[in-house]
């Protein structure tokens, strides 16, 4: 229960291609390097142009756990936040910190520059390997948590399939 005066920002999850919101950020499911790859990044990088690489090569890549904001280009979102999750392996290896960590730096970069509506997708759930029943609710949890939280109006669970989104609906 929230003690704030003010509104709690709306918590939704969608079945959707991430790259076809209109939000004022998407989160993208990065690796390291920031310089793409496959899943959620590379369709990212092909619907927002070849600006985003370029955009991304300047960074210098990112830490796991961190994230990093761009433009979006082509894109009609007006922000990419690329965000480098764990790699599954086991789950003693500091998996939830990092996951955890992904989702709060995300929010940080939000709310430092006024956005007031961001979309995660299921970070480390493809390739990485993380299991999906077990990262939802730390996502879920990481962003009701923020400190930030008040000044964003939505925040978008954008699950590629039904089976995740089902997770979701039964947590928010
Ligand atoms: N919109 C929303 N979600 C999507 C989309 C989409 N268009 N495409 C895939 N997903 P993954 P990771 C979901 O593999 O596990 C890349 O090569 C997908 O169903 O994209 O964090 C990077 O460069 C899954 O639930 O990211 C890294 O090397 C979720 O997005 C590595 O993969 C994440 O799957 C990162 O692995």
């Amino acid at each position: 229960m929230s003690h704030s005066n003010t509104p709690a920002p709306r918590l939704i999850a969608l079945q959707a291609d991430i790259t076809t919101l209109a939000v004022d950020a998407i989160v993208n499911a990065a690796n390291a390097s920031l310089l793409g790859g496959g899943g959620v990044d590379g369709a990212i990088h092909r619907a927002a142009g070849p600006e985003l690489l370029a955009e991304c090569r300047r960074l210098g890549g990112c830490a796991t756990g961190q994230a990093r904001m761009t433009g979006a280009y082509r894109l009609p979102c007006r922000h990419v936040i690329h965000a480098v999750g764990p790699i599954w392996r086991g789950g003693a290896q500091g998996e939830a910190d990092l996951l955890r960590a992904c989702y709060t730096h995300s929010l940080d970069l939000a709310v430092r520059h006024g956005l007031k509506s961001l979309a995660f997708p299921c970070i480390s759930t493809g390739v990485y390997g993380y299991p999906a029943d077990q990262a939802a609710p730390i996502a879920v949890a990481a962003v009701r948590q923020h400190p930030g939280l008040a000044a964003l109006d939505q925040v978008v669970f954008c699950c590629f399939s039904a089976a995740h989104l089902a997770l979701y609906q039964r947590l928010i």
